[in-house]
């Protein structure tokens, strides 16, 4: 029996679109390529997926609709994408909150200087006639002539085996181009090495035309920079969300997309190459840089995008010991993995893991931070805060690394006004005759973001609304010292009954609140993170007065609040002094790798010798975090 389609129109793009009858909203939107935030990945859990049904069958709601929606949005026709198929043709429209348009991403932050040795050295040549008497072939002919005229530190380089000028290696097609180019450019051209390998011949002197693409593929977002490999120097900058968000918010609910069908890999591995592509382009058009004078690439992300990058299934890291496939660095070819916008030769470098959940991001964290120098004998920890919470500890030249699962708390999942940080995000909260916000962008609020919460929660603790144990208090047990502006906003839910901080009312007069579910989300979050931290510390015999300096990394950690995260418990209580916020450290990494080989050696050299430690197996692990749940 031929199944049945009904035409779904989508606004405001007007797009209309022919969907079998079993299909949910939020997969035909996705098919469509619109954006919307699926944080759970169509679990029904995150209640973001909001949509409205202006023309067709309005479906009664389900009981995660009642839940998740006021009255009011359910009679506007608000639905869950995930939960709602189609019976009739149908129009909706994704407004903006259910969007992830515009994120607030972190693209910079500290480094260290980094000598020039990228991987891709551009060799200018003028290849003279031979002689009769020592003629060669026109590859060796052309291998001696790079040899002569190369510098001194290249031909000391064993990886490009330049003393031997046979030793280079080159592929056919290039071997079948070699007569023709020669004979057209009259045997001037520039011979262009990657590790070892000659892999173009362009013609005439092109030395100064050699540039790298750095990634950091995140889970929510990637940013990527386009840096000349000839004064390391960035030429530009560029970042987007990463589009997987739609198959879930964080890297288990992308495990389990990938685990869910036959072709579920592909489509998750697909969207990550198609949004690299998309960056690329990017960078291209607002550089003079063109795509084939791109040779090369290096990419950072945790374990998960490690894996739907290069197309491995990534089920291993979701079920115990949760290990990955393969840890190593990998080289690929851009184009086997269908990076298209580069050179045709241009080389792809992932660097390592460490484990299951502390990725290659945190090893370019851990270059960008000079970690694995041990120029001092100062102890050292740092946090990238995000979903999964990656803890590094420093004690001499020891490594230590565990991961922390935060939930997405701060990046505004679980939470009911929770958001993205985007334009309309509370992104700072203080509490004093008042309830006073800043919004980024400096907008009318639409929600709540990461640091917001943060502040909103410390606050609530001092003022008294809040108490140790993470309780909101009822209105009638308030202090009389809390004015009677805040007292006023805390307030019952009508439908659920559950107490809320109202903090501020939306575009459409609609409350935004911080609800008592909301602050225990906060409480398992910070409780996490400070569990990781004491397990390291109690693994390398160090109490919390010991350590010289906490850096946070990452977007989220970079907007913090110090006191307030501080009061929350989010971070140890220490001098503000020893916090140090470094920005997107992984990014950073990236783009050291992509400019030295001696950042990659060190790459390879962390991954194998940091002591990983799964924090769920550690003896004092249930103890400690109930301890540290209070606030
Ligand atoms: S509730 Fe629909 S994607 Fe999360």
């Amino acid at each position: 029996m031929s199944q049945i389609s009904y035409e779904l129109t989508i606004q405001p793009e007007n797009q209309k679109i022919l969907v079998p009858s079993d299909t949910t909203l939020l997969e035909a939107i996705t098919e469509a390529g619109v954006n919307i935030t699926a944080a759970c990945g169509g679990k029904a859990s995150c209640g973001k997926c909001r949509i409205i049904i202006e023309d067709g069958n309005l479906p009664l709601p389900t009981d995660i609709e009642l839940s998740v929606l006021t009255e009011e949005q359910l009679r506007s026709g608000m639905r869950l994408a995930c939960r709602t198929k189609l019976d009739s043709d149908m129009v909706i429209t994704v407004p903006d909150t259910s969007r992830s348009l515009e994120v607030r991403i972190l693209m910079g932050g500290a480094s260290h200087p980094v000598e020039l040795s990228p991987n891709v050295s551009k060799h200018y040549l003028e290849l003279p006639t031979q002689a009769l008497t020592e003629a060669v072939s026109l590859f060796n002919h052309l291998c001696r002539t790079l040899d002569l005229r190369a510098d001194a530190s290249l031909r000391s380089e064993p990886a490009l085996s330049l003393s031997k000028g046979q030793a280079l290696r080159a592929d056919l097609a290039l071997l079948q181009r070699l007569p023709n180019v020669l004979d057209a450019w009259n045997n001037k051209l520039t011979a262009v090495v990657c590790d070892g390998k000659l892999i173009a011949l362009e013609q005439g002197d092109t030395t100064k035309r050699c540039y790298g693409i750095a990634l950091d593929v995140g889970t929510t977002t990637i940013v990527g920079a386009l840096i000349d490999l000839t004064t390391g120097e960035d030429v530009a900058t560029t970042s987007m969300v990463n589009p997987q968000s739609t198959y879930g918010h964080d890297v288990i609910s992308r495990i389990n997309f990938a685990i869910g069908g036959e072709h579920s890999l592909d489509e998750l591995q697909l969207a990550v190459i198609s949004a690299i592509n998309q960056i690329i382009a990017s960078l291209i058009k607002s550089s003079k840089v063109k795509s084939e004078e791109i040779y090369e690439m290096t990419v950072v992300g945790n374990s998960t995008m490690f894996h739907l990058l290069l197309g491995i299934h990534p089920r291993s890291l979701g079920t115990m010991p949760y290990v990955p496939v393969v840890s190593h660095s990998v080289d690929v070819n851009a184009a086997d993995l269908g990076i298209l916008q580069v050179n045709p030769a241009a080389n792809v470098h992932i660097l390592p893991n460490i484990a299951g959940f502390i990725g290659a991001d945190s090893v370019g964290a851990i270059l960008a931070a000079n970690f694995d120098k041990a120029e001092d004998d100062s102890i050292k920890i740092m946090a990238d805060m995000g979903t999964n919470c990656e803890i590094i500890l420093r004690k001499n030249d020891q490594l230590f690394a565990c991961s922390a699962a935060a939930g997405p708390a701060f990046e505004g999942a679980k939470i009911k006004h929770g958001m993205y940080a985007g334009p309309g995000a509370i992104e700072s909260v203080s509490l004093n005759d008042d309830c006073e916000y800043k919004t980024i962008g400096k907008v009318t609020p639409k929600g709540i973001c990461g640091s917001g919460l943060v502040d909103l929660g410390a606050e609530l603790l001092r003022v008294g609304i809040v108490d140790a144990t993470g309780r909101m208090l009822a209105p009638d047990e308030l202090n009389d010292k809390i004015s009677p502006q805040l007292q006023k906003r805390l307030v019952k839910n009508e439908t659920d009954g559950i107490l809320e901080f109202v903090i501020a009312n939306s575009e459409n007069n609609a409350p935004i609140t911080l609800t008592q579910r909301d602050v225990r989300e906060l409480q398992l979050a910070k409780a996490a993170i400070r569990t990781g931290i004491e397990v390291l510390l109690r693994q390398a015999g160090l109490q919390l007065d010991d350590v010289d300096e906490l850096c946070v990394a990452g977007g989220f950690g970079n907007y913090l609040n110090k006191e307030n995260a501080i009061r929350l418990g989010l971070i140890p209580e220490m001098p503000l002094a020893r916090i140090k916020f470094i920005g997107n450290a992984a990014f950073i990494g990236a783009k050291m790798a992509l400019i030295s080989r001696d950042i990659r050696d060190r790459a390879d050299k962390v991954a194998r010798s940091t002591q990983h430690l799964q924090i769920a197996d550690t003896p004092d692990f249930q103890t400690l975090y109930m301890e540290s749940m209070t606030f």
